[in-house]
């Protein structure tokens, strides 16, 4: 039989896939995947509807993205960032927020490249990056707050450093940065003259007390910034991938000719539904917030119940909880026990670490809380069997 490319032989499974197959297999509540269990609002789905069946949109969309979606985005960035993006080049739409990362690592790092991931990081970054033959440096958020050490940080930082990848809120300890955090890694991409890659797959899942600033919003950022986003979140369409990318039209260009050479064009109907979506009116989008917010609140009150501390997430839609009271292994050994024993599915968030640092969350495993109220409220229900170690 033919060998498998050297480049992947080492991926192996993502531990989404393991996850789900063994919360199927014992038939545990799945609070594993960053999914919704609920539908999309129904508008977006007419909406795309309406295209697909429009008799003109099931054939090869524009490469860059239709124009409704991308001057919907345009407004939209400048309605809430106050972005005024250039729909000459400064735009493209991509196969979900996880293209958009593929075209920016891909259009901005040359082999022998250092980037720069904070860790936990989203799990993806890391094979992409090493497939581009980039060499990542490693900076570990630091428990239980998971704060960013400074000095860690500035070590990282070197004349080889080509990019940093940042992802706030973040997936998956809940952090928001703050202007002083962003402040400190953008003084940084300047001194050093290093591209941000900024993931903000979640920017509108954000709780009172914490805000979003868009990495490419801070002084001198926008021309060394591409921004990835996505509509899977905001509007719970996971199913759709649409995603895109922004930044500077000079920097765009990267992102943009290795779009072309992956996907090329995206979903045509689904690009009018998400079109839709960037334009609904505030209101959607300040109740999104409660609406997540008081899924946050069910389970963590349940965690509290139980007695395992968690870092109270600021943003997106998981709880990281410190399990070293209930189970003496690390946390793809309790997230097995979990399912297997007490049915119910988390991430153990060892595939967001470099190998040197997996100890950093051995203690830590990741609930996702983007599910009805009853199947928080039944997971809970099966986490009360969990009894704290002698
Ligand atoms: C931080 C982060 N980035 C990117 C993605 C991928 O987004 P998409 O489904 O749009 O590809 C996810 C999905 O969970 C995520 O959590």
């Amino acid at each position: 039989m033919p060998e498998l490319a050297q480049r992947v032989r080492g991926f192996g499974t993502t531990i989404f896939t393991v996850i789900n197959e063994l919360a199927r297999d014992y038939n545990a509540i799945n609070l594993g995947q960053g999914a919704p269990n609920y539908d999309a609002p129904a508008e977006l789905v007419a909406t795309m509807t309406q295209a697909a069946q429009a008799g003109k949109y099931n054939q090869y969309a524009p490469s860059q993205g239709v124009p409704q979606l991308r001057e919907a985005l345009a407004s939209h960035l400048h309605r809430f960032y106050g972005i005024e993006v250039d729909l000459n080049g400064g735009l493209v739409v991509t196969c979900g927020a996880s293209a958009g990362i593929f075209a920016s690592i891909f259009g901005s790092i040359d082999p022998g490249d250092e980037v720069i991931l904070l860790e936990p990081f989203f799990d993806i970054y890391l094979p992409i990056i090493t497939t581009a033959g980039g060499i990542p440096r490693f900076v570990p958020l630091e428990p239980p707050n998971w704060t960013l050490n400074a000095e860690r940080l500035r070590e990282a930082f070197n004349e080889k450093t080509r990019a940093i990848i940042v992802n706030s809120p973040n997936n998956p300890t809940g952090r928001v940065f703050t202007h002083e955090e962003l402040m400190l890694i953008a003084e940084l991409c300047i001194e050093h003259d290093v591209i941000c890659i900024s993931d903000e797959a979640y920017d509108h899942l954000v709780f009172e007390g914490h805000q979003h600033i868009p990495m490419a919003t801070l002084p001198n950022m926008w021309e060394r910034t591409l921004t990835v986003g996505t509509a899977a979140k905001t509007f719970s369409v996971t199913g759709w991938k649409i995603g895109w990318v922004f930044g500077d039209p000079h920097l765009m260009t990267g992102a943009w000719r290795a779009h072309q050479i992956s996907s090329f064009a995206i979903h045509h109907p689904a690009q009018f539904g998400v079109a839709h979506g960037l334009q609904l009116d505030d209101r959607y989008f300040t109740e999104l917030i409660s609406f997540y917010d008081q899924k946050r609140q069910r389970l963590t009150r349940g965690l509290d119940a139980i007695g395992m501390p968690y870092f109270m997430p600021e943003g997106a839609f998981y709880v990281m909880a410190d399990f070293s009271r209930f189970h003496v292994g690390n946390s793809e050994a309790f997230a097995k026990y979990l399912i297997q024993e007490v049915g119910v599915a988390t991430i153990p968030p060892t595939s967001f670490y470099s190998e040197a640092h997996q100890d950093v969350a051995r203690q830590y495993v990741r609930f996702a809380f983007c599910k009805t109220d009853e199947v928080l409220d039944a997971a809970v229900e099966r986490l009360q069997k969990l009894r704290p170690l002698e």
